[in-house]
């Protein structure tokens, strides 16, 4: 699908090829403070919500849609929240080409595509390669949230998260309902009012655990999308 570009003009938004330029991702705020990634923020409701509530901690806030990225930084902007950069770019290649082992505070997941149909499920973002990428970028005791409302999605992420050896649930079951104070995004909020559960589920890498660093990305990895910037 062909994007329509809007140009970002705003303090929070950092175009990808900064990234470049850069050794570490605290570089881009102007204090070092404990750093969080929401991955598919949409149009921001979540990104808003949270950072607000932690102006302690410095958040990266990535969607692979232009239009997405702006309306997100318009939010932040509004909101007065300057604790949060904004980057359209894709969630595998920033985390295994830009976040360093161990550098994340927390991981943000919330309502990715769902791919429902069969032939496409290994398009989804979470699986169990994923997983092992998460774990390697989290410090230790670092947080994991990830939550959708397709309920096969749901089971088969809690299923992952239970088996791999480097994540503690933070719950008593693989997944809840309830979701607490956590912040309720845009998808979020519109399958809550259809009745639809949500499936959450909250898991911290496990202090001591030694994550073995993801293999590199393959050639030809970045996705077409990219070289539209
Ligand atoms: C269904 S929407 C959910 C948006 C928001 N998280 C919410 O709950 O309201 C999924 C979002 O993830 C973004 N997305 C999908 N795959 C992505 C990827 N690999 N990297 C970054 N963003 C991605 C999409 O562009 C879209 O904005």
């Amino acid at each position: 699908m062909t994007q329509r570009m809007t140009l970002i003009n705003s303090p929070c938004y950092v175009p990808e090829i900064k990234l470049e330029k850069i050794d570490s991702m605290q570089e881009l705020f102007s204090k070092p403070q404990p750093l969080s990634l929401e991955i598919g923020c949409g149009i921001g409701d979540f990104i808003v919500q949270l950072a607000t509530r932690h102006p302690q901690q410095n958040f990266i806030a990535i969607d692979i849609f232009n239009q997405g990225c702006d309306k997100t930084c318009r939010r932040l902007d509004d909101a007065g929240v300057s604790n949060v950069r904004v980057l359209r770019t894709e969630a595998r290649s920033l985390l295994l080409r830009h976040i360093k082992a161990q550098s994340l505070h927390a991981l943000y997941i919330n309502c990715p595509d769902p791919w429902p149909k069969k032939r496409h499920r290994k398009r989804r973002l979470v699986n169990s390669e994923f997983l092992k990428i998460a774990l390697y970028c989290l410090e230790e005791g670092g947080h994991f949230h990830f939550c959708t409302d397709f309920v096969d999605y749901g089971i088969e992420t809690s299923e992952l998260l239970m088996a791999e050896a480097g994540f503690d649930n933070c719950h008593d079951q693989p997944y809840v309902h309830e979701l607490g104070d956590y912040p309720i995004s845009k998808y979020m909020r519109r399958f809550l009012k259809r009745g639809q559960p949500i499936y959450y589920c909250h898991y911290q890498r496990q202090p001591g655990y030694v994550a073995a660093p993801p293999p590199p990305p393959k050639k030809g990895f970045r996705l077409r999308w990219a070289q539209e910037t």
